[in-house]
């Protein structure tokens, strides 16, 4: 019936989640970090549970309420993130990005807190691994779904990220709409897929965003899109 086919659409998969921003240490006292408050990836994880998935959610944020069914797996950093997803990556049929990963770090963590000097402060930052462009190279990849918050032209830069990183559906939206913000309980996101189509979403609720955004991936695997 009805009410089966909606809670069961996603039995049998194991779905590992990344939510909300990375924080980069620069000394014992500060951190640099990206605007996200991991609201949507904790949608997508309670959806996800609903549709009867295993759900695996690797986050800097603990402290959103979340299912106990979630197992749930505390980072810090891009390269905690790195880790704690290729230590997980192979239980997955399914990785959603939707963490924020810091791009930078300090090239140097003071171990000590830096005490204000005159003049301007420099601090060297070097890349971080890209999670979703390593994954992409795996040949046991699993279905692979990135996110992409931007301010101007989205689907140039949607359509780029879902080739170099070999994903399967890149979800963007545009944060400089109201509605689509950071802080938010609501989303207007559009998918971008592989077989090139692309999907807009209205504005949704975060809840009602993941959902559709988990039916698209099961209809997709249904297809054999894997
Ligand atoms: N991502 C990642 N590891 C990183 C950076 C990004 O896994 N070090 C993932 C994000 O979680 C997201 C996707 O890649 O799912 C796109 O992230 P985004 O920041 O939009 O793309 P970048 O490739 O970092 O490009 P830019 O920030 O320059 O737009
Ligand atoms: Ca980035």
């Amino acid at each position: 019936n009805y009410f089966q086919t909606q809670t069961n659409t996603l039995s049998g998969e194991t779905i590992l989640i990344t939510a909300g921003p990375t924080k980069e240490m620069i000394d014992p006292v500060r951190f640099l970090t990206n605007r996200s408050s991991g609201k949507m990836g904790y949608a997508l994880a309670e959806e996800a549970v609903k549709m009867g998935a295993k759900v695996i959610l690797v986050s800097s944020v603990d402290s959103l309420p979340i299912s106990k069914d979630v197992q749930l797996i505390k980072i810090t950093s891009a390269e905690d993130m790195y880790q704690a997803v290729m230590d997980k990556y192979q239980q997955a049929t399914i990785i959603i990005k939707s963490a924020a990963v810091a791009d930078y770090r300090p090239k140097q963590i003071s171990q000590q807190k830096l005490k204000k000097k005159d003049g301007n402060l420099i601090i060297e930052f070097e890349r971080t691994k890209d999670i979703l462009l390593e994954l992409g190279k795996k040949e046991d990849k699993p279905f692979l779904v990135g996110f992409a918050a931007e301010t101007e032209n989205i689907d140039e830069y949607a359509w780029s990220k879902l080739e170099r990183k070999n994903a399967d559906i890149i979800v963007a939206n545009d944060v400089s709409r109201e509605g689509a913000g950071f802080e938010g309980d609501t989303n207007i996101v559009t998918l971008y897929k592989k077989n090139h189509t692309k999907k807009e979403l209205p504005l949704l609720s975060k809840n009602q965003t993941a959902k559709e955004i988990l039916l698209e991936i099961h209809r997709d695997l249904k297809e054999g899109v894997r």
